[in-house]
């Protein structure tokens, strides 16, 4: 069984990648809907929010668990593979994160590749990066895109309100107000140069792609961070088959520390036959 997690709904939009490529694997997602948003966290609570829905993933089953969240993966991925994990009582699982496949993805480079190699050492593209504050202040996306890519020109973006007004439902014109004021928050540090490509680097992002449609140039490429993170699973799966083993091949279970009720009425919004949300805690 595969856990995902996010803070709240956004990571829906990578469990649905998931599912449709891995029909007949197991997932269980929780969302922490009791706290989210998490971009305006201070770090130390993402960390310790984070741990507790980890933790609470490998309680019902899932060995492996992929954060479904740039918030959570960049404030506290390594922190807990690196820190907590080693020492904590859960033998043979593992934590992945969702800035590593994007980062691959925009830079053309595999993640264990921490030099410019050629051609990527004369990329010369500007690269839209669009996330929380918490993403953005991290600085994981640019730090490890320049690493591999130093001629290429990452502007960062953070978007304080835009996740909790998707989770809230916020009306199209609120929202639309939201993107419009972040993409030119982008072309404001470009001069007016149109990235070459945008990543959306918050899971809730996608559910109003259309709006970064709108106010990006037609030129720029929108990187889909579900499809690159199925296709990075895929991978870590075939090399680590053992995660892969489920009990109840093509079932899925959506648990929230929010109200199950009001969470399932949210959540068809977005993926009309999505089974309902069951309460847990953390
Ligand atoms: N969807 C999350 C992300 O990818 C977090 C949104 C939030 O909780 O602020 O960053």
């Amino acid at each position: 069984m595969i856990g995902v997690f996010d803070s709240g709904l956004g990571g829906l939009t990578v469990l649905r990648a998931l599912v449709a490529r891995f029909p007949h694997l197991e997932f269980v997602y929780l969302g922490d809907h009791a706290h989210v948003p998490y971009g305006n966290r201070p770090s130390d609570e993402v960390v310790e929010l984070t741990r507790r829905s980890v933790e609470a993933l490998y309680k019902r089953g899932a060995k492996l668990v992929l954060l479904g969240c740039n918030t959570a993966t960049a404030v506290a991925a390594r922190r807990l593979q690196r820190v907590w994990l080693p020492h904590a009582n859960w033998p043979g699982h593992n934590i992945l994160g969702i800035v590593a496949p994007t980062v691959e993805a925009a830079t053309q480079t595999p993640w264990a590749v921490t030099t410019p190699q050629y051609p990527q050492k004369y990329m010369t593209d500007i690269i839209a990066v669009f996330g929380t504050t918490r993403t953005v202040t991290s600085g994981v996306f640019h730090e490890e895109i320049r690493k591999r890519c130093p001629r290429m020109r990452v502007v960062q973006q953070a978007s304080a309100g835009l996740a909790g007004a998707i989770e809230d439902e916020a009306p199209e014109a609120e929202l639309d107000a939201l993107v419009r004021e972040a993409v030119d928050g982008i072309l404001t540090q470009t001069d007016g140069e149109q990235p070459y490509r945008a990543i959306l680097g918050c899971t809730h992002f996608p559910l109003v792609e259309h709006l970064f449609r709108r106010h990006l140039a037609p030129s720029t490429r929108i990187l889909s961070q579900p499809e690159v993170v199925a296709n990075s699973l895929e991978d870590y799966l075939e090399r680590k088959p053992h995660y892969t083993d489920c009990a109840n091949p093509g079932g899925l279970t959506l648990l929230t520390t929010g109200d199950a009720d009001e969470i399932s009425a949210r959540a068809r919004v977005f993926w009309p036959d999505v089974p309902a949300f069951e309460p847990t805690k953390t």
